[in-house]
């Protein structure tokens, strides 16, 4: 993954001379835990590539393999203005962007938080919630054409089954979401609901992933992109296959055989029959405490949601067994998810060698005082839980890469870890020429190159709008048989 932007300071290896033994053992086994060598990298990709063919088959897989139903990419002409509703796990935001037919575009938006108790609160207060976002919206941005219709791109990320465009039964809540009522159901018509109620002149004309979002609008400023990815709260990717390569699709679709199709493939929850990710006791502890174990083994182990868990569940360990914060009161440590990945950034970018930065954190932050040696152990422990997620993360472009075939393209990348965590992007473009030994080329040469995107579930969203209605007034279709969709349609009610 090639940054792009000029150039950060390599990570400093810090000097361990003043480390007592003990904790240097430490250390050292945490590298052996944490370390995810060149070789079992290949043997994660070999074994990710069959789990996506797996997921595309009529027996399915544990990869979800979502067709999307988005089935052309821009061309860079598009024009007209839509709107774009984007739930991803932090905030809610609401965007009008005016395509400008020129690979160019303007948007406006607004924000709004999203309280953490609705994450876990009910159905109702959710859809009600998000529609009173929306009237805002439109309240704030047209108070005088109240009533003209508007056309909704709306991102949300979770995995949705899709039985055309516009609609997605949400097979599970990921990100820590455990909102009742909401899984088995199609997400449309209770938005539509919401905004019925409310009054609200709005058409949901497509659901989109982040991912696919971010594929295509990344592909509209820059045609190389063929695929989007997201390292952010959770972890994704999108990309393009062709129907024929599609079997469970077979007799559900009016689509010649090469057809595109974007899939939202769902990664997050690649390997979770646990047969080749290297988990470790704290990744085990993590999936058992979460509201939904068993699932999303891959995103657990990478996504920014996890990253500081893993962290405060080693420091707590290393605690109580008596190496680490001796006669300190690690009672503020306990609390789960109550470090972030954002502070694991700060302890990897603290620039002094003796991490002063680090101990005044854990001082504020935790009532915690520090030992220089501590801290380095600290320092080596975010980097090796960050270059993991790094290194993983690379291992899923690279199936898809090679599944599809692809030697060469770009990437489009976003979420809080790709674009914040420290020499993210420098790792992961070294796991990928690890993978693919690309050894005699410096890394701007790399043929595969995962860079920033444009933002998809905003201006993707509405490119996917407008793609979509392009499509309707060709009369294409934009998803199953009609009779299949109906009947699918009656099973979700
Ligand atoms: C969701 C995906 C989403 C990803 C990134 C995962 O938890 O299941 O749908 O694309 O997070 O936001």
């Amino acid at each position: 993954m090639v940054h792009l932007g000029p150039k950060k300071p390599p990570s400093r290896k810090g000097s361990m001379a003043d480390v007592p033994r003990d904790l240097l053992e430490q250390i050292s086994q945490l590298e052996t835990l944490f370390t995810v060598d060149a070789h079992k990298l290949c043997t994660i990709v070999d074994h990710f590539m069959k789990e996506l063919e797996k997921g595309l088959s009529k027996e399915g897989g544990s990869i979800p393999m979502i067709p999307t139903w988005v089935m052309t990419m821009p061309d860079g002409k598009e024009k007209g203005t839509y709107l774009a509703l984007d739930m991803g796990g932090t905030n809610l935001r609401v965007c009008e962007v005016e395509l400008l037919g020129n690979r160019d575009f303007d948007i406006t938006q607004s924000k709004y938080h999203m309280p953490e108790e609705m994450k876990t609160g009910s159905s109702e207060q959710l859809w009600d919630y998000i529609a009173d976002c929306l009237q805002a919206f439109l309240q704030s941005h047209h108070p005088n054409d109240a009533q003209k219709e508007l056309s909704l791109g709306f991102t949300f990320s979770y995995p949705c089954t899709q039985t055309a465009i516009h609609n997605g039964v949400l097979q599970r809540w990921t990100k820590g979401f455990d909102i009742d009522n909401v899984e088995g159901h199609d997400v449309q018509p209770m938005l539509e609901a919401a905004l019925k109620r409310k009054n609200v002149p709005i058409t949901v004309t497509a659901l989109i992933n982040d991912t696919t979002g971010t594929m295509v609008a990344s592909n509209y400023t820059d045609p190389e992109t063929q695929m989007g990815v997201i390292f952010g709260t959770g972890c994704n990717a999108a990309y393009f296959d062709v129907v024929k390569n599609i079997p469970k699709l077979e007799g559900l679709v009016d689509l010649a055989p090469e057809t595109p199709m974007a899939i939202n493939c769902e990664w997050g929850a690649f390997d979770n029959e646990h047969v080749v990710l290297p988990r470790t006791k704290y990744d085990i502890q993590i999936d058992e405490e979460s509201p939904r174990p068993n699932q999303q083994a891959f995103e657990k182990m990478i996504a920014g949601l996890y990253l500081g868990e893993i962290h405060r569940l080693v420091m707590l360990d290393l605690h109580e067994q008596g190496f680490i914060f001796e006669k300190q009161n690690a009672e503020k440590l306990k609390k789960p998810y109550s470090i972030d990945a954002s502070l694991l950034s700060q302890i990897e970018e603290d620039p002094f060698e003796n991490l002063t930065e680090v101990e005044d954190l854990f001082l504020s932050r935790f009532g915690i005082q520090t030992t220089e040696p501590e801290r380095k152990l600290l320092r080596r422990l975010a980097e090796l839980i960050g270059t993991r997620s790094a290194r993983l993360s690379a291992a899923g472009v690279a199936a898809i890469c090679k599944k599809m075939g692809i030697e060469k393209c770009h990437v489009g990348a976003d979420g809080s870890v790709f674009n914040k965590y420290p020499h993210f992007q420098e790792r992961g473009a070294e796991a990928l020429a690890e993978i693919f030994g690309w050894h005699d080329m410096p890394p701007t040469h790399y043929p595969i190159k995962v860079q920033p995107a444009e933002d998809g579930s905003g201006v993707g969203a509405a490119l996917i709008a407008a793609l979509t209605l392009k499509r309707m007034k060709e009369g294409l279709p934009v998803g199953m048989k009609p009779e299949i969709i109906e009947h699918l349609a009656q099973e979700h009610k």
